[in-house]
């Protein structure tokens, strides 16, 4: 038992993340089997820490929970079986709630932790797992891009968008983005996207159709669905796929199959988690491929915001506010 204490947000009873998280003095959590816990020095924001701190994700922690589904530190104590990993060795990880990233020390289990090369800064990598990871797999395994293919990707200044819109380039695809508001249509081209359509102003499905001379686009990246992916079924292309991310706009589609029958596309989910036990090899070339192109330069996270772990909280909300762009980023500890 480790009796030192730490700083960690905490959700205690369920409801918006402002009004429910508490900085708390709390013990150290102790890695069980298989684990290991992580002194954390930055944490990465998700749109999913907004939603569990409601009760409205898939993974319902027991309460008391941190929220904070990732981020890099230092492994500072393995349990038994926990691999290769020891103490000091540099690490990304996918943490294992209710002892998340939003806390000075987390836990992650041993096989959702991937070593970080020297050199590479914290704030770049934090969110290498679920916004590039996830969106890896997506454009490549789930999706099965090809170079010279085009690419429409929603909500393309956000965090998995921008992520998106980068891999998309980097695999060679012509990118086509939709944002809402001039600013955001900017970032999206500065972040590499040939076509950016503001959808408050212009209809993107036409935009799309216009565009590829009525071919459509061969796979589009929603992480929106609602309204845009009822859009996008009248620009995806013949043969087309539609990647199924995640439903920002608060409403799940229905999906008339008839259409993607007739109109001979496919709509494809994509959730990673169950890669880490299905197919690990697989998750580690992504992630070294991902390491890759970092270091070469072909994808650089857009850090919209980085905040003390103070400020963590107020971040969450601006993120389900909307009011974000890119990643989140809280400096859990420096000077470790
Ligand atoms: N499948 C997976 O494994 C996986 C992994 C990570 C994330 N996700 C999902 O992907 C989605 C995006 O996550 P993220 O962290 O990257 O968030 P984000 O894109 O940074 O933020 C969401 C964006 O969605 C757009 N949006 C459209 N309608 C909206 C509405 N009614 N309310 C709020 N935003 C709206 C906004 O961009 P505009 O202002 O440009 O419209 C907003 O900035 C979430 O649903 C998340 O759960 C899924």
């Amino acid at each position: 038992m480790d009796s030192r204490a730490m700083r960690a947000w905490q959700a205690k009873v369920l409801g918006p993340p402002q009004e429910v998280l508490e900085l708390v003095e709390a013990p150290l959590p102790e890695p069980g089997p298989g684990q290991v816990r992580i002194r954390v020095r930055v944490a990465a924001l998700n749109w999913s820490d907004d939603l569990v701190c409601r009760g409205r994700y898939q993974v319902k922690p027991p309460l008391p929970f941190s929220p904070g589904m990732e981020g890099t530190g230092v492994i500072d104590a393995a349990g038994d079986d926990a691999g290769p990993w020891r103490a000091g060795d540099r690490v990304v990880a996918n943490m294992t709630l209710p002892h998340g990233a939003l806390a000075e020390f987390a836990i992650a289990e041993a096989e959702n932790v991937y070593r970080v090369p020297d050199g590479v800064p914290d704030t770049k990598v934090a969110g290498l797992l679920i916004q590039y990871q996830t969106t890896h797999i997506a454009l490549h395994r789930r999706g099965g891009l090809q170079a010279g293919e085009t690419l429409l990707v929603h909500a393309g200044a956000g965090g998995m968008g921008s992520a998106a819109i980068q891999l998309g380039c980097a695999a060679g695809a012509r990118v086509f983005a939709t944002a809402g508001g001039a600013d955001k249509v900017a970032l999206c081209r500065d972040l590499g996207a040939q076509v950016a359509i503001d959808y408050r102003s212009e209809d993107f499905a036409d935009v799309v159709n216009r565009e590829t001379g009525g071919e459509g686009a061969d796979v589009i990246f929603d992480s929106v669905g609602g309204d845009t992916f009822d859009r996008s079924r009248k620009c995806i292309a013949f043969e087309g796929r539609i990647l199924i991310i995640g439903f920002s706009s608060g409403r799940i589609a229905d999906l008339p199959t008839n259409h993607a029958m007739v109109k001979n596309y496919s709509v494809v989910g994509v959730y990673p988690a169950r890669y880490a036990q299905l197919d690990h090899p697989f998750l580690e070339r992504t992630n070294a491929h991902l390491i890759q192109l970092l270091q070469d330069g072909a994808i650089d996270p857009l850090i919209g915001l980085e905040v003390p772990l103070e400020n963590a909280a107020t971040a969450i909300a601006a993120l389900a506010d909307r009011k974000t762009v890119g990643k989140i980023v809280v400096n859990v500890q420096t000077g470790v």
